[in-house]
């Protein structure tokens, strides 16, 4: 069986760091590991309306963003399919035939939708098309016949879904559709990493995210200020590692070489974060360290992105391209479906010769 990957993001604002370390890198490294058949990345414009029908130019001007920010961390458009859900028709007559397989109930359980309901306050008016997003996520999967779906912890709802709709549909109408592996990151700061505040999430509106288009300036400003242990007052403190948001970004950040380049004092991060503890390092060494490895990740990510906005025409046609060979593979999963559903009265001879049975020459 072919290994085929598909992902994606919604398209509702810039990505971040967050995104970066828990999403983006890993797929590049998976796109660079040569072992996969295909792999897709989509931008999922038709999810994101699903909760913002009132923000359509949000959505729209996003796209582009969200394109650039793909291509300049790496994202390579000869091995990777860029696409834009919307253009995808084939997958809303999928999303249709598998809302017969889901209960509501099933729907009410998931975990992620339940915590966007309360999120986006809207417990007493859910649009229906948000509420059954998981249902086309289903489709967006199945439609590519995905094997592996690399995405964060948030995401674990969505792909057990998945494979439930994947199973009642082989168990009524015959194997067709392949069952999803998820790909999770690797460590656990990658997975959830806070906001610079110290916050568990970072969102745009509280204003605590790092992005992969900040400039230098903004980037260091953001890391000087990050929250670390509030008791940790002096440097001859011993200081708390535990929620200690630069230690996180640590974590997620650094490697063995970065101490060689910029903290020659330490061998590693185990050396660092057992002298922070004993006390004697203070905050400001250890923000300057993190900001010299931020940046030195992010510049070159910052420049390709200016690139890649000075040939706009280029990254049009990558997705223009993307999404006309998406659609080709998607139309001949669907093609597959309906067969087996014995949807297809017009493909062969089969209906009509039933109906022959039935009622005669
Ligand atoms: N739900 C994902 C997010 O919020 C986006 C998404 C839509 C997706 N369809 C997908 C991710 C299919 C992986 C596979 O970011």
């Amino acid at each position: 069986m072919p290994r085929i990957i598909l992902t994606g993001d919604r398209p509702t604002g810039r990505l971040h760091i967050g995104h970066y370390v828990g999403s983006l890198r890993p797929r590049v490294q998976l796109q660079n590991s040569g072992e996969f058949d295909k792999i897709l990345i989509m931008i999922a414009d038709a999810q994101a309306l699903t909760d913002n029908a009132d923000h359509p130019e949000k959505v729209r001007q996003n796209i582009m963003e969200v394109a650039l920010d793909y291509l300049s961390v790496g994202i390579d458009p000869k091995i990777a399919t860029i696409f834009i859900q919307s253009q995808i028709a084939e997958l809303t007559e999928l999303t249709f035939y598998y809302m017969n397989l889901v209960t509501v109930s099933r729907v009410q359980r998931n975990p992620t939708v339940k915590a966007e309901i309360q999120m986006r306050n809207f417990e007493a008016s859910i649009p229906v098309g948000f509420f059954t997003y998981p249902i086309s996520q289903a489709s967006d999967i199945t439609a590519f016949k995905a094997t592996d779906v690399p995405v964060g912890e948030d995401q674990k709802p969505m792909l057990e879904q998945t494979s439930e709709i994947v199973h009642k549909f082989n168990s009524i109408y015959g194997d067709v559709l392949v069952d999803p592996n998820i790909i999770l990151p690797k460590n656990d700061a990658c997975l959830r990493l806070p906001g610079t505040d110290g916050k568990a999430k970072m969102s745009k509106s509280l204003g605590n995210c790092i992005y992969l288009s900040d400039s230098e300036a903004d980037i260091k400003a953001k890391v000087m200020s990050m929250f670390t242990d509030p008791n940790h007052l002096k440097v001859s403190d011993p200081g708390n590692l535990d929620g200690n948001t630069v230690f996180t970004y640590l974590d997620a950040f650094c490697n063995d070489e970065h101490f060689e380049k910029y903290l020659p004092e330490y061998k590693n991060l185990d050396e660092l974060k057992a002298h922070y503890q004993r006390g004697g390092l203070g905050d400001m060494k250890v923000k300057k360290f993190l900001n010299s490895i931020i940046q030195a990740e992010l510049e070159p990510i910052r420049n390709r992105r200016k690139e890649f906005e000075g040939n706009i025409d280029y990254v049009y046609n990558i997705l223009k391209e993307g999404c006309a060979k998406a659609r080709d593979i998607a139309s001949q999963t669907l093609k597959e479906v309906k067969s087996a559903m014995k949807l297809n009265f017009f493909d062969n001879s089969e209906y009509l010769d039933e109906l022959h049975k039935r009622f005669g020459k």
